[in-house]
């Protein structure tokens, strides 16, 4: 599959190396795809795994990960043109101002990217997992929970299937509104990793019988 994950950062280069360590095709669309610490990047990932600008990067990817920071979204979205019809992963996490959420309760970030993204098919996904852990590692020899939502029933499908081959129990929690409840679990999760007593790397396993 072709993917484009978009920001070069822990989120991005964390997808692109698993994904692409997969055999898929996978480009990562940054604001400067020429500078030196992006061409290092995509040179130690290998793998195929390429750089370009945000608008060139969106050409005939099937998926689009949206993995800048919460401040640059609207403006991302704005430079990849039409995303009507194709699916767009919401990795973010609405943060203003440190540890805070910018939008919850009646809304939430995954809500507004679909705005943003108009006619765009939005999975929300991928938000609490710390992005250390996208290699897809079991903690205490379980899978780690990705809870994933979205409208289009298709989108999560493709989606899901993208996040269970990187080795996560995906679990589809229903319409893209459960964002709202998706978002601040992230910051109970980075909460949680800040109690050294948990040791380094935390993640969520929802158990069931
Ligand atoms: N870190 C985690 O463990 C984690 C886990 C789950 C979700 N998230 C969420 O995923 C998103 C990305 O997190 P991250 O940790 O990958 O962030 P990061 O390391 O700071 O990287 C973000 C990337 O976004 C791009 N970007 C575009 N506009 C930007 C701007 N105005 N300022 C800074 N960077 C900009 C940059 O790539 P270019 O310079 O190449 O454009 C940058 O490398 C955030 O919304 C975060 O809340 C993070």
């Amino acid at each position: 599959m072709r993917i484009a994950v978009i920001g070069s950062g822990s989120v991005g280069a964390g997808l692109a190396r698993s994904w692409s360590g997969l055999g898929h095709s996978v480009v990562i669309g940054s604001r400067s795809p020429e500078s030196e610490r992006v061409i290092e990047l995509v040179d130690l990932i290998g793998n195929g795994v390429s750089a370009a600008g945000l608008a060139e990067s969106a050409v005939g990817a099937d998926v689009i990960v949206l993995a800048v920071p919460w401040s640059a979204a609207e403006v991302s979205l704005a430079s990849l043109g039409d995303l009507s019809g194709r699916i767009l992963v919401d990795a973010t996490n609405p943060f203003a101002g440190g540890l805070n959420l910018e939008i919850g309760h009646d809304d939430s970030g995954g809500e507004q990217v679909a705005r943003w993204a108009s006619g765009a098919n939005v999975v929300k996904a991928l938000n609490i997992v710390d992005a250390r852990l996208l290699d897809g590692r079991n903690l205490d020899d379980r899978e780690i929970s990705i809870p994933i939502c979205g409208d289009d029933r298709d989108a999560k499908r493709v989606v899901g299937g993208l996040i269970g081959e990187l080795g996560f129990d995906v679990i589809d929690a229903g319409k893209l509104e459960i964002s709202r409840l998706l978002e601040p679990l992230c910051l109970l999760m980075i909460k949680m990793s800040m109690k050294k007593s948990l040791g380094n790397e935390i993640g969520f396993r929802v158990l069931r019988d």
